[in-house]
């Protein structure tokens, strides 16, 4: 049976949502890097295993990636989903990974990668905000893109208000990535995520603040 490993560092609300995907998915572990991380104890109330591998635990970025990819590498996972995982990995893991290595992150990428995206979208005044399912390469926050959802940014945002109304999008979408990883619809060509059997114009675009 297919099975999923989850990376969080902290909060893990999409942890929670793909721990809550239909049809479940077998999650094999969730594996933190911050032994503080509260989705660690969300994870055990739902009876899924837990693992930390600390990052001050290790001499250099090699040496945690080493220790992270034994730990993944013990469930055999068939897909591992970055959920609010906050350490950058090597191009050594990354590419170790290829195709089965995914992340959220919370802009219509490749707008505004990196920290801050929902102030980045204020500071520069965009109609559209929104979050972005993609499979992971060395470039952080690229790679090719599974699914997308818009929200609309609204006169009186701040970056609370919007980050809010994004989560809610993600903790529909990043499930929906999972189950199509899972159902083998995703194919990557080049840069690009082929979606098998696509009949619905919603599967890889959700924007149901757009229709308000
Ligand atoms: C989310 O906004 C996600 O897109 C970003 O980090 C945040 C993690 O939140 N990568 P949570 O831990 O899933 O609640």
């Amino acid at each position: 049976m297919k099975s999923l490993v989850i990376l969080i560092s902290g909060r893990g609300s999409n942890m929670r949502a793909l721990l809550e995907v239909k049809p479940p998915v077998r999650v094999a572990a969730v594996i933190s890097n911050n032994p503080k991380a509260a989705g660690l104890e969300i994870a055990k109330k739902y009876d899924v295993e837990t693992a930390i591998v600390d990052h001050r635990e290790y001499q250099n970025r090699k040496a945690f990636d080493a220790a992270l990819a034994k730990k993944i590498d013990f469930y055999r996972p068939s897909l591992i989903a970055l959920a609010g995982f906050m350490r950058v990995l090597g191009d050594g893991f990354v590419n170790r990974y290829k195709g089965k290595l995914i992340n959220i992150h919370p802009s219509l990428l490749p707008a505004f990668p990196g920290l801050r995206a929902h102030e980045q979208a204020l500071e520069n005044g965009v109609r559209i905000h929104g979050c972005t399912v993609h499979f992971v390469t060395p470039r952080m926050d690229h790679g090719p893109i599974i699914i997308q959802a818009a929200v609309r940014v609204l006169p009186n945002d701040t970056k609370e208000t919007l980050a809010a109304r994004v989560l809610e999008q993600e903790h529909l979408i990043y499930p929906e990535a999972v189950r199509l990883y899972m159902e083998g619809r995703l194919k990557l060509s080049g840069s690009h995520v082929e979606v098998s059997n696509d009949t619905s114009e919603n599967l890889v675009l959700c924007s149901p603040e757009l229709h308000k």
